[in-house]
């Protein structure tokens, strides 16, 4: 079971124009960029994309995860892995072999992951729970940040984490979307080992504190 909890912080709500600046501000406490990138297709809006991780690669050491809300995501593997990502994760809902998918990425030198919408049943990755790095869980509809966190995730962590826990697997669970630090304990509790925060980092008034306290509390640290 991965027992030490991380922070990814999400840029979709940095200050882009001031990206790299933006992102050191917080890596003391983030263990992981996570960069959302839309085509407009899965999801209405476009954002970030290949260039963004190479142009950010250099300025970063930390874990690089392209969160994929793209039709045909296994299009992109190979450039993604180029310009400098780590990690990948697609949607379940867009593909449909995820495990040809996983292998694809894996091909293309990315850890990969999963990610399930809201209205998906969890239970839809049972079967490849073992081919993946990690589940990722939306806690809002894919797209935008800023979002209030929907506590329908709650229990679908829960059920994600014993399913991960009953079989012994190394798989990370991640919640995506509304992460703020008066409810990232409940997510953590729920099961979750990574928070994802966009605006609840970036948006604050002071993001690395923010990115501090919620550090501690995915590790299980009082804050
Ligand atoms: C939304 C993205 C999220 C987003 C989270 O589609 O997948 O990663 O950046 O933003 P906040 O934390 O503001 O809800
Ligand atoms: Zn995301």
């Amino acid at each position: 079971m991965a027992s030490v909890g991380k922070l990814a912080a999400s840029i979709l709500s940095a200050d882009l124009a001031y990206l790299a600046d933006q992102v050191k501000l917080v890596h003391e406490h983030a263990e992981v960029i996570h960069i959302d990138i839309m085509d407009g297709h899965f999801v209405p809006p476009i954002a970030l994309g290949t260039v963004v991780v190479a142009s950010l690669r250099p300025h970063t050491d930390r874990t690089m995860h392209g969160h994929l809300m793209v039709d045909a995501p296994e299009s992109y593997f190979e450039e993604l892995a180029e310009a400098g990502l780590d990690v990948v994760s697609f949607h379940h809902e867009a593909v449909a072999e995820p495990v040809t998918s996983i292998d694809k990425a894996r091909s293309a030198g990315l850890r990969a992951g999963v990610t399930l919408n809201l209205e998906t049943p969890v239970g839809e990755v049972f079967p490849y729970l073992d081919h993946v790095d990690d589940v990722m869980l939306m806690s809002i509809k894919p797209g935008w940040s800023g979002q209030v966190l929907d506590p329908e995730v709650y229990p679908r962590l829960e059920a994600v984490r014993a399913e991960i826990d009953r079989r012994g697997l190394e798989v990370d669970v991640e919640v995506d979307g509304g992460v703020k630090i008066d409810n990232a304990r409940r997510a953590v509790e729920a099961g979750a080992t990574v928070l994802i925060s966009a605006s609840g980092i970036f948006q604050a008034s002071d993001p690395a504190e923010n990115a501090r306290v919620l550090r501690a509390i995915a590790n299980g640290e009082a804050a």
